[in-house]
């Protein structure tokens, strides 16, 4: 029997990398998803592992792309996994299976806290995923009801981009990324579950000059700009019945909503027609935004989706981890709070580990030994992991449900794990 080992990819696996994921995938020569492949194995070969046969053949890779998340003023270390592959002449002989199994020791092993991947749910389980959910907003460029049983057609709707205090302009790079940085930093900084924002602004050497037909623009008022959005259409997306297009970029200053309805407007005018079309987006679930929409006149939905067989999944790699990456947070947390002068011991065990968050003088520490706890909690993976990003409070978990808590445990829960307008995209 052959042996395999699992090792961080060189460029002289390149080419067979490249070979294999397009052998594995089934992808057809000059698509845009075998371009996609060439350019992932050829210049982005070190974001990859390899399980390699004993004379140094590639038989599988993994690709992983490292998300820093925040959870608040704190972050957590995600490893993405995708283009799991095994070589066709290869499968269904169990390297897959072993490469899997090494590749999430490796994940714990480098120091990563979480890992998410999307596929198929009775494969991935193995390796201790669960199917997490998935969220996006979107706006349906499609017949708009206005009430009576009558709908306008989509191009009518929206043609106009309406009347606003401010200008929307094309988004001038030389002048504007500086901007564009503040603002982004502004919107998502210390939104939990959103990617960690760079403060800093790194303007480039040859700043691309104002394009009137990209749908990238800023929002002007008084010579301040409160506001950037940046659309691409998505062509792996967009079927011969639909195009879709999708918000890459999107900031604004809270104090400002006309400043994400203006921005907005001005999108859908550009894209209402042919329709039908969609708008698909990872904005936040935040009700500032979803007013600012309302007050705009766009109808947007928001999808939180709960996949099977196929499914976004998510693993905690290192409980321990992950919580010590957070105690800053959870104090800052708890001392904000009605029970900010609670000490005690809160055990909380995953499938595959425990842990305990300890409060002594207004300080959460983690520590691995079991003792006395006022509460204990078994969650899954998922229902922790929507706790950690406050997709949904710890206390509307089963678990929490289901055990008696005082006035006081309640409270603490709600204190150290709230519902937030949490961002979305970089889990799931
Ligand atoms: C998925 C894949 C990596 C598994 O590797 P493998 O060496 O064939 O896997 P093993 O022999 O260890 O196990 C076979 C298992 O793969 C699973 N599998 C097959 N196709 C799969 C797919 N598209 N996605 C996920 N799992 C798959 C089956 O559930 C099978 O399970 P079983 O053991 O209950 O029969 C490999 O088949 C492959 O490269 N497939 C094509 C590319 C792909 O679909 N990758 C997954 C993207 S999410």
């Amino acid at each position: 029997m052959m042996s395999y080992r699992l090792r961080p990819a060189t460029a002289a696996d390149a080419q067979e990398m490249f070979e294999t994921q397009v052998a594995a995938f089934g992808e057809v020569e000059g698509t845009l998803r075998w371009e996609s492949a060439r350019s992932y194995c050829f210049e982005r070969t070190e974001q990859h592992i390899v399980f390699v046969d004993e004379s140094g053949h590639v038989a599988g890779l993994v690709h992983i792309h490292d998300h820093p998340i925040q959870v608040g003023s704190c972050a957590v270390r995600k490893a993405d996994v995708g283009h799991v592959a095994i070589g066709p002449e290869l499968q269904g002989q169990g390297i897959g299976t072993r490469m899997m199994q090494e590749t999430v020791a490796w994940l714990r092993e480098e120091g990563y806290h979480l890992s998410r991947l999307g596929g198929r749910v009775s494969f991935y389980s193995r390796f201790g995923y669960e199917p997490f959910p998935r969220r996006f907003v979107q706006i349906k460029l499609g017949p708009v009801p206005i009430g009576g049983g009558s709908a306008l057609p989509a191009r009518e709707a929206f043609a106009d981009p309406g009347e606003w205090p401010g200008q929307v302009r094309p988004y001038d790079e030389s002048r504007d990324l500086g901007d564009r940085t503040r603002l982004r930093w502004e919107y998502d900084h210390g939104r939990s579950g959103a990617l960690v924002v760079e403060r800093e602004c790194h303007p480039g050497r040859h700043p691309a000059p104002p394009d009137p037909t990209a749908l990238r623009w800023v929002y002007e008022r008084e010579g301040e700009v409160l506001g950037y959005l940046h659309a691409v259409e998505a062509p792996l997306e967009s079927t011969e019945s639909e195009t879709v297009f999708t918000i890459a970029e999107f900031a604004y200053a809270p104090a400002f909503p006309d400043a994400a309805g203006a921005l907005m407007r001005m999108l859908l005018s550009r894209v209402c027609d042919p329709e039908p079309a969609r708008v698909t987006s990872r904005l936040p679930f935040d009700e500032a935004l979803s007013e600012a929409l309302q007050a705009a006149e766009i109808p947007h939905e928001r999808l939180e989706m709960y996949q099977a067989m196929a499914s976004n999944m998510i693993l905690v790699v290192n409980l321990a981890a992950t919580l010590r990456a957070i105690t800053n947070e959870l104090s800052r947390r708890l001392a904000g709070s009605l029970v900010a002068g609670w000490e005690g011991a809160l055990e909380l065990s995953l499938p595959a580990e425990r842990c305990m968050l300890e409060v002594t003088g207004g300080e959460v520490v983690v520590s691995r030994t079991s003792g006395p706890a006022d509460l204990r909690l078994e969650l899954t993976q998922a229902q922790f992991v929507k706790a950690l990003f406050g997709i949904a409070t710890l206390t509307e978990m089963p678990p929490a449900r289901g055990a008696s808590l005082s006035p006081t445990l309640r409270g603490l829960l709600d204190a150290l794990f709230p519902r937030l307008p949490a961002g979305s995209g970089p889990w799931g």
